[in-house]
């Protein structure tokens, strides 16, 4: 199934891992051991009876204050089917809305003993600011701001793993809104641990500033012909469109950006052949990619949200028993 062989440390493994806030912390042997837990775990979600003891007794708090569905979703069904306690926290509702500050919130959820706290936030850094402050609570980042979505980014290099059997020099271009794309900078962290080459496409005014100077990032480059960037692709990878993060002005028109950048079939045809098409969710379908190619036959996109369930529950399971293996 996986040919990926840890080569190289970029931390010792020492006390187990207690929080999850991005990829740059994460060896390559850690990833290959998370991908490999989420096999065993995948199986169980094939399971008819999808339900382990892995984690009983303990509990897993979400807390999500900006939208999702497959995410929050996801790392509810994984806490419940390894049997952990699931409680969820929406912004409304909560004494966030008295006045209450989100280091006291969580200090609270803490003090019942709460052993993991799941945060989306719309600031970036809102999760490292927990666990900063947290002595028993391990924090997983489910997204935060602009900066980083570590188990999007998990998901998607399982995705790959299953289907290319190892992502160690395939070559994967990120189409889109990079700059304002938490995915994308998890992403890129990800892949180029494992090996692969990473192009970023798309409008210069989305891109990492930086990376389209040329000041570089070892495994990634920046194309803004998007044609060129699919030419011989392993994979191609859509960007949502961060209507909500970009600042007005970047893009002449939506019209301008499909006429661009979206992910076509013609486009698609410089790929390699049967390269896979990919996506984050959610989508805004006949943007940023046609209809044709989000549900043909390249299109791994709800192979990702089924995934997405397998490597979170992984990382329940390791985080809170701080051990390597897969399900019970
Ligand atoms: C992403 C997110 O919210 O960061 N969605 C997700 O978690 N699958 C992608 C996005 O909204 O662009």
């Amino acid at each position: 199934m996986t040919t990926d062989t840890p080569v190289q440390e970029k931390q010792a493994t020492t006390a187990p891992r207690r929080h999850v806030l991005d990829l740059d912390d994460f060896s390559r042997a850690e990833i290959v051991s998370v991908l490999d837990a989420a096999e065993a775990m995948r199986e169980v979600l094939d399971r008819d009876i999808k339900k382990v003891p892995s984690l009983r007794g303990k509990i897993v708090l979400t807390m999500f204050l900006e939208a999702s569905t497959r995410t929050r979703v996801s790392f509810e069904q994984a806490g419940k089917m390894l049997s952990a306690d699931v409680i969820n926290i929406s912004g409304s509702g909560t004494s966030a809305e008295k006045g209450e500050s989100l280091l006291n919130t969580a200090l609270t959820l803490q003090a019942m003993r709460a052993d993991v706290l799941i945060m989306r936030h719309p600031h970036s850094g809102a999760p490292y600011f927990l666990a900063r402050n947290l002595t028993k609570t391990g924090v997983i980042n489910a997204g935060d701001g602009m900066h980083a979505h570590p188990t999007q980014a998990l998901l998607d290099l399982m995705t790959m793993r299953r289907h290319l059997g190892s992502v160690d020099g395939a070559k994967v271009v990120l189409i889109g809104d990079t700059l304002h794309s938490r995915v994308a900078r998890s992403d890129i962290y990800g892949l180029t641990a494992m090996g692969a080459n990473v192009v970023l496409s798309g409008p210069p005014t989305m891109m990492p500033l930086e990376l389209l100077r040329g000041a570089g990032m070892p495994g990634v480059t920046v194309e803004t012909d998007l044609d060129r960037a699919i030419d011989g692709a392993d994979v191609v990878y859509a960007m949502r469109i961060q209507k909500e993060r970009a600042a007005a002005g970047l893009l002449p028109s939506m019209r301008e950006y499909t006429r661009r950048w979206q992910v076509t079939e013609a486009r698609l045809a410089n790929a390699k052949d049967g390269a896979l098409v990919m996506h984050p969710g959610p989508m805004n379908e006949g943007l940023e990619i046609a209809s044709s190619i989000a549900h043909g036959p390249g299109s791994q996109i709800e192979e990702q949200v089924t995934n997405g369930v397998a490597v979170r529950m992984a990382i329940l399971y390791q985080l809170l028993t701080g051990t390597e293996g897969g399900a019970a």
